[in-house]
């Protein structure tokens, strides 16, 4: 499966967020994201933070008066009910929360995480009124034995059953492969900029072209202040959704102005 090269980049929104996973604590998180606000200040580029559930407040409260988005990790795909454990889409918006992280590679491997799954979410997600950031990519197996395309054309698909073109507006993809994360072993450019390409096509092809030229589409997987630029030059490379150079403020940073336009 192949990719076009979609070149109308100047018509999407950059954005670069990071995903701090299980780390920091609440006077933790205030510290980094208190390091992070100056240094990102006036960015020419969406900047959002995804943090864990707990941090919440104390990053929703430090980044009031900012352009900063904050998001949260995961959310259920019902309301409320017995899911021991678990945080609804509502819960998050009535704190002030903007944005949330779906599909993770991490919460499909570990907890069981499945398309079907990942398509409730987004729906309770958009239902809600976040803006969703939805997570797709390949194992190196899978890679290897050379169904990249198809995979992600299936998980983008999926995920994005039921969900409207005017709903789209309130979704980015951010392609991850699985190989890339934590490994410090990062995608090239142009294997970045290939699977970006598919997964516009595939929207392109639900959703029509005009859709698909707006639509911002991230790279992620050992991003850092120094391999940011090379990816984001790839034309449907619209930003990156950024693990461990998230939680260091001047790498973060780094990344930001990279694809700041
Ligand atoms: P790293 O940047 O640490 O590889 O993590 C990428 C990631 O999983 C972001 O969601």
């Amino acid at each position: 499966m192949k990719g076009e090269k979609h070149m109308n980049k100047e018509l999407r929104k950059a954005v670069i967020a990071g995903n701090w996973k299980m780390n920091k604590t609440p006077d933790e998180a205030k510290e980094l994201i208190e390091g992070i606000k100056p240094l990102v200040k006036g960015a020419g580029c969406g900047v959002v933070v995804c943090v864990p559930y707990v941090d919440l407040a104390a990053v929703l409260e430090a980044a009031k008066g900012t352009s900063i988005g904050v998001g949260a990790e995961n959310c259920h795909w019902a309301n409320s009910g017995a899911f021991t454990g678990e945080v609804s889409a509502p819960m998050l918006t009535s704190m002030g929360v903007q944005y949330v992280i779906i599909g993770h590679s991490e919460r499909r491997t570990y907890f069981g995480e499945t398309d079907e799954t990942v398509n409730k979410r987004i729906r309770a997600a958009l239902d809600a009124g976040l803006n969703v950031i939805l997570c797709v990519g390949e194992s190196l197996a899978q890679r290897e034995q050379g169904v990249t395309g198809e995979l992600v054309a299936m998980q983008t698909k999926i995920a994005l059953g039921g969900v409207s073109k005017e709903e789209l507006k309130r979704i980015i993809i951010a392609y991850e492969p699985i190989w890339a994360i934590g490994t410090g072993k990062t995608a090239t450019a142009q294997q970045a900029g290939e699977v970006c390409g598919i997964i516009r096509s595939v929207v392109a092809g639900l959703y029509g072209k005009d859709a698909a030229d707006a639509f911002t589409v991230q790279y992620g997987g050992s991003m850092n202040a120094k391999n940011a630029a090379d990816l984001l030059a790839q034309p449907d490379v619209d930003g990156g959704l950024i693990g461990g150079a998230s939680l260091k403020p001047a790498d973060f940073a780094e990344i930001v102005k990279a694809a700041s336009k």
